[in-house]
């Protein structure tokens, strides 16, 4: 059995000083301190993990791809704050969100620093320039796609019913790519062919959407402690999720669908109210029907990677799949 959170931990402590070692300090003070931040508290660090292990995978050096991995680490954590000040959330990574502390301009100002900075550690990865060229379009398209996804994923806060379809088109867009883009751009630089890089992109991108309806569940049922971000709001701002794609069909009372409709959508409902529209959608089979949803994407993404020859980095993208939508935090 691979331990990932052993793997990751031991990931996270080998990228530390990299992902230091590209945000000196700089004036003024508020803006270096928003922007470092996210980077500096760690999180999972699953993304630039998958970019040293997919150039593993494929018989390269791994520490070729250093830089990626800390330039996709840096557009997540870019992301991350325009995110929670979009959605107008407290707590990431158990710390005080970036506008909540700083203000929205800083917010709006770091994660910008931060998308920058990707590009000039991109700037740095020695490969020939055929494969140079190969990650910028990779991974600027998906920061391209993140913001459609992100954008649908506002639009569709209004707690009407949105199809099983446009929710997954929607987090294939604004979670799948990125860690597609870290895969595939760790393959290329590991040496990978078209092919290759193709099947470990796809792999990604199916892990991404078991990765976010797993995300949608925890933050629903998941402890908020553990997670270090709040659970309940989706529902507060009436989010679509599998789960309420699934409930809003499947509730058949009538009582118990005017309930879950009100409160979903209900920015200030209380804890109290917050449980009840759990309660509804785990009776009505919903989160059930999610995780069943996730594990199908999970095995599908571990299916891309047959093309790959047997190697432990190999075997840690697979677990990697798994634990993606197998975890507390
Ligand atoms: C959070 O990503 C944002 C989503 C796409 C749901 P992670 O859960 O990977 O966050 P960190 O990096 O571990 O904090
Ligand atoms: C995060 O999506 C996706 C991106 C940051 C692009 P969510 O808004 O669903 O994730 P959390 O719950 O804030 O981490
Ligand atoms: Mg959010
Ligand atoms: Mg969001």
């Amino acid at each position: 059995m691979i331990d990932v959170k052993a793997i990751l931990a031991k990931y996270s402590k080998e990228l530390d000083r990299s992902i230091d070692l590209y945000l000196p300090a700089e004036k003024p003070d508020n803006l270096m301190d928003a922007t470092v931040q996210y980077p500096r508290a760690g999180g999972k660090r699953m993304r630039p993990a998958m970019v040293l292990a997919a150039a593993g995978a494929v018989g390269g050096n791994k520490d070729k791809a250093i830089p990626l991995a800390v330039a996709i680490e840096y557009i997540h954590n870019f992301t991350l704050i325009h995110d929670d000040y979009m959605d107008g959330d407290e707590k990431r990574r158990g710390m005080t969100t970036i506008h909540v502390k700083y203000g929205g301009p800083t917010a709006i100002l770091a994660g910008d620093a931060l998308f920058a900075r990707a590009f000039e550690v991109i700037a740095q990865l020695d490969t020939p320039d055929n494969v140079m060229r190969n990650v910028l379009k990779v991974v600027t398209r998906a920061v391209w796609d993140l913001a459609r996804g992100q954008q649908m994923d506002v639009n569709n806060e209004n707690g009407e019913e949105v199809s099983m379809d446009e929710y997954i088109e929607t987090i294939r867009l604004k979670t799948s790519v990125l860690f597609a883009a870290g895969a595939a751009g760790g393959a290329l630089i590991g040496g990978a062919n078209e092919k290759i890089v193709n099947a470990v992109h796809e792999y990604a991108m199916l892990l991404g959407v078991a990765f976010q309806m797993f995300d949608d569940v925890l933050g629903l049922v998941g402890d908020p402690v553990k997670l270090g971000k709040s659970v309940g709001n989706d529902v507060r701002k009436g989010k679509s999720t599998v789960m309420v794609t699934h409930a809003l069909k499947n509730i058949k009372d009538k009582g118990t669908m005017k309930e879950f409709r009100s409160v979903l959508g209900k920015i200030n409902a209380t804890e109290d109210e917050i449980q009840k529209a759990r309660k509804i959608m785990e009776d009505a089979g919903s989160v059930e029907f999610a995780i069943k949803m996730a594990t199908d994407y999970t095995k599908r993404a571990i299916a891309k990677l047959d093309i790959l020859e047997k190697s432990e980095d190999k075997e840690f993208m697979i677990a990697l799949a798994e634990f993606a939508m197998a975890r507390d935090v």
